[in-house]
């Protein structure tokens, strides 16, 4: 039996203010988080959790994963953020402070930080802000803020999960304030991502202690992926669109796609939802074991493409029958929107979008792109029909011109650089990363913030549609000892002067000897 669903263009216009009227929730004024430039859009990488729950973690594992995201082509897709979930990373020592787990670490969690940094990825850790955390296996962070923040900055952490399990009798907002701070007074630059699944409703008021917040419960137990349930995790976030924006995302859990069980048409499904709704684009598969089509769901760069818009819209149901849903709200950089039907129902169905229920003018001639089929249709006025499968998706992009470009998306090939010497004579260092956008634009040229020690010059030179960081060390004068800096550079749009994105590495210099001027 094949039953067609058309969408009356009055039904559809009626259910968008039903949708965004009673029952949707108003939004508290928001202060963004630091002035750090971090989390812009939506973070991206990979989490073990959801695959592998706390056993097997340890270095060898999450060292597998590291390379699997540089040879699948995951980090050319912007997905950067990578370390353990909970699983015995440390522990705490009679002086209070956390020690690496060497048995299951052996490099220390410093030492898989800068294996992580030399392959270009970002360092992601996990710890809790009451007394432990879910499993009680780990310490929490209550009582312990400055100290153990002090020991993530020192590990090297780019962004830190904080669950919110043994938190009895704790306030909320206190506790995640008290963390922030605690981050802020350690000195590095992390992003913070708050675990309540929606407890205190952070999405009121955690844009300012922090960058994402999970809104819903977890979204599997390890190893055990539910379409159904996931589903439930995509709905119940769907409705805090409002909140959401640069620096401060809503989180419905680390991703299921490509996991045991899930076909292909789920994983483009609940990826687009996840794209359309700007979620945090957390990987929970196995990269190890990761097949071709599942690959190629996570790397599609038109879908990441809605999901790191600039804008930061998080996408909303315009119109539903509770099988198929019509997704929209999502207005992107170029003045394009991006449109997501998808059906939930046993049955194929057409599904009508008209032009005016976008808020485009019906006469307008658009160009629509399919994300999947990348295919480009046009120019249509009025509207257009699509087919949609069972447990599928038509993730389409409408523009009044057909060219659709890419927002920057970027990766780099290290985040740290290790230099040394054992001359006593004046040297010159040399070491460089390179800066990649795979979006459709050059980016103008990144500026280096300031703080960077008199020893260390950085100058940006152009290598096709990467950039080079050419970081120079004078060593002249240089006493006996180890050295540090942190740079920060701003990719700064030249009409606003408001900055893009931000990134930050890590420099270390050892000088062996006592250089002479
Ligand atoms: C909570 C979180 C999960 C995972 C586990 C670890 O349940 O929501 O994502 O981190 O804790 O115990």
């Amino acid at each position: 039996m094949k039953r067609i669903t058309a969408i009356p263009l009055a039904a559809l216009l009626a259910a968008a203010i039903l949708v965004s009227g009673p029952g949707a929730q108003e939004p508290a004024p928001l202060v963004h988080a630091a002035d750090d430039g971090l989390a812009l859009t939506p973070p991206m990488g990979w989490y073990p959790w959801n695959a592998f729950g706390e056993e097997p973690q340890n270095e060898a594992l999450i060292k597998e994963i590291v390379d699997a995201l540089v040879s699948s082509g995951m980090r050319e897709a912007g997905y950067v953020f990578v370390g353990p979930d909970e699983g015995v990373c440390f522990s705490r020592g009679a002086d209070g402070r956390l020690t690496p787990n060497l048995g299951r670490y052996p490099s220390g969690l410093r030492g898989l930080g800068d294996y992580v940094h030399a392959r270009g990825l970002k360092y992601a850790l996990y710890t809790d802000a009451g007394t432990r955390t879910c499993s009680t296996a780990m310490p929490g962070t209550k009582d312990h803020e400055l100290e153990d923040m002090r020991a993530f900055a020192a590990w090297r952490a780019d962004y830190i999960k904080i669950d919110w399990c043994n938190t009895e009798g704790q306030d909320i907002v206190r506790s995640y304030t008290a963390l922030h701070d605690a981050q802020h007074a350690a000195g590095r630059p992390v992003v913070h991502s708050l675990c309540s699944w929606g407890e205190g409703a952070p999405w009121q008021w955690a844009g300012r202690v922090g960058h994402l917040w999970r809104t819903t419960a977890d979204i599997c137990a390890p190893g055990q992926p539910d379409w159904a349930w996931g589903l439930r995790m995509a709905f119940a976030n769907e409705r805090l669109s409002a909140y959401a924006g640069p620096g401060r995302w809503n989180d419905p859990d680390m991703m299921i796609v490509g996991m045991p069980g899930l076909s292909d048409a789920q994983n483009r499904s609940l990826f687009s939802l996840w794209c359309m709704m700007a979620a945090p684009l957390i990987a929970g598969n196995d990269l190890r074991v990761m097949s071709p089509a599942t690959a190629e769901i996570l790397t599609n760069l038109e879908a990441i493409g809605i999901d790191q818009d600039p804008l930061g819209l998080q996408g909303r149901i315009l119109w539903t029958d509770g099988n198929v849903s019509i997704w929209g709200g999502k207005r992107l950089f170029d003045g394009s929107q991006a449109v997501l039907a998808f059906n939930q129902g046993r049955y194929p169905a057409d599904v009508r979008i008209a032009w005016k229920d976008l808020g485009i003018d019906p006469q307008s001639a658009c160009y629509v792109r399919n994300l999947w089929t990348r295919r480009t249709q046009g120019p249509l006025t009025g509207g257009l029909s699509v087919g949609v499968a069972p447990d599928d998706v038509v993730f389409l992009r409408v523009a009044t011109s057909d060219a659709f470009p890419l927002p920057p998306i970027i990766s780099a090939d290290a985040y740290r650089i290790s230099l040394r010497t054992e001359n006593s004579a004046p040297r010159t260092l040399t070491g460089s990363i390179k800066v990649t956008n795979r979006g459709s634009d050059e980016l103008p040229f990144w500026t280096i913030g300031g703080g960077v020690p008199p020893w260390l010059s950085v100058r940006i030179i152009k290598d096709g549609q990467s950039q080079v960081f050419v970081n120079s060390v004078a060593t002249a004068g240089l006493k006996k000892g180890f050295y540090y800096a942190l740079v920060r550079a701003d990719n700064v749009d030249p009409v606003s002067g408001r900055p893009m994105s931000s990134l930050y590495y890590d420099l270390d210099l050892e000088v062996v000897r006592n250089v002479s001027r």
